[in-house]
């Protein structure tokens, strides 16, 4: 078993004029967050709506809302496959309601015989961390509950978790918290993790510091969020930048770095002649005012060595234009050094983002690239 490199994408078609279109740059005014999601959601909400071949239905698990996209069985399969799925947004932004990630499960719905549940987990400024990771622990674990699954015709054995961005972040967060419960620890037979965000302990990764001023995602919004997420102060964020709170005097972040060291996780070829960024002498408050940065429940690349080796089959796509490239990479490192069979789906022309943009007018070529091949592998995987 080992890191399988499914696809590495050459052609470039990565325009930087488009990107910098007026509303993807308003995401840098994310501190503005309840207006800002206002805004994505009037362009974009959809009531629950089915065609000829997805029945699509909002109901709740256990409290928390969702999104049942169920596509038809194949024939001759009466149980189908099922993806638990986790939209992205800094944990703060967007809805499994809005049209990107409507279409999407629609997609996966239809083209995999499956049956997906869209998780609208509550968000920042309503919540704060933990409760994300709490909303979709409760909806995935009633879901799996086998009436449930009954009533959906679900084939136990083929339920998979997924997310991109932050909910890529939950759905990794997800799967680690699955394994340390007995009853849950081989409920899933895969997860899907897209552009993730996996740590905060470093914000000057090779790929932190080539796209720290790449739209859609510069590096001060990333650090933002994670401020947000914790409903910590923004007075730390300049700090946080230059990794100030996991400087080597701050005791207790010096042995987690270790677990995030670039140098021995990354191949040369993405640490190209980048150093790492670690300060003799940081700030402690910042750790003491925020502990939960330094949680793996936060952070999952961080978990200890033993607990990766329960982890089911992984694909971790991640792209070129993206700070939190070097986030997938080593975790998909780290599994693979735990025994867990990994793909890691690289794009060069890839930006952060990029796979919900498939529609008119931002159908990107590489957001229908990765898109189709997300779905393949869960096709071959699932
Ligand atoms: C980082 O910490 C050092 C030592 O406390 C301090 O001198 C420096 O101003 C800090 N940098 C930022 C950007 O806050
Ligand atoms: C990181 O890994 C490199 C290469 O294995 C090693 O030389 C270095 O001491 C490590 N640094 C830390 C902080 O663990
Ligand atoms: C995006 O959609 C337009 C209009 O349908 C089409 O002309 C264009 O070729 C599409 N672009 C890509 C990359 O598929």
């Amino acid at each position: 078993m080992g890191i399988t490199l499914l696809t590495v994408n050459t052609a470039p078609s990565f325009s930087s004029t488009i990107l910098q279109s007026n509303l993807i740059h308003s995401l840098g005014l994310s501190h503005h967050l309840i207006a800002l999601n206002f805004i994505i959601l009037s362009f974009g909400k959809k009531s629950a709506q089915s065609s000829a071949h997805v029945k699509v239905t909002d109901t709740d698990f256990d409290g928390v809302e969702v999104r049942v996209f169920e596509g038809s069985p194949k024939p001759n399969e009466p149980l189908r496959r099922s993806v638990v799925y986790i939209h992205g947004g800094g944990w703060a932004l967007a809805s499994a309601k809005i049209s990107y990630y409507d279409e999407l499960c629609t997609t996966m719905a239809e083209e995999l015989n499956a049956v997906i549940v869209s998780i609208e987990y509550r968000l920042v400024p309503q919540v704060y961390f933990p409760e994300q990771i709490y909303d979709v622990m409760r909806a995935t674990k009633y879901f799996l509950k086998p009436e449930v699954l009954e009533k959906y015709k679900v084939d136990p054995g083929r339920i998979g978790v997924s997310g991109d961005s932050a909910g890529g972040n939950l759905a990794a967060a997800l799967g680690q918290q699955f394994t340390y419960v007995d009853s849950l620890r081989s409920k899933l037979k895969l997860q899907a993790l897209i552009y993730p965000v996996l740590q905060a302990l470093d914000f000057n990764t090779p790929s932190y510091q080539q796209n720290k001023n790449t739209p859609i995602l510069p590096r001060h919004v990333m650090v933002k969020y994670w401020v947000d997420y914790f409903k910590g102060n923004y007075d730390f964020v300049q700090a946080m930048i230059v990794n100030n709170h996991t400087a080597l005097d701050v005791d207790r972040a010096t042995a987690l770095r270790a677990r995030l060291n670039w140098t021995s996780l990354l191949p040369e070829s993405i640490t190209k002649s980048y150093k790492p960024v670690m300060q003799t002498t940081g700030d402690a408050r910042i750790v003491q005012e925020i502990p939960q940065l330094l949680e793996a429940s936060s952070s999952p690349l961080i978990a200890d060595q033993e607990m990766l080796q329960y982890l089911p089959k992984t694909y971790i796509l991640t792209c070129e234009h993206d700070v939190l490239r070097d986030d997938g990479i080593m975790y998909a490192k780290r599994l693979e050094r735990a025994g867990v069979d990994v793909t890691l789906d690289h794009f060069e022309d890839g930006f952060h983002g990029c796979m919900i943009f498939t529609s008119w007018p931002t159908n990107f070529s590489v957001g229908i690239r990765t898109r189709n091949s997300y779905i393949k592998w869960l096709d071959q995987n699932l």
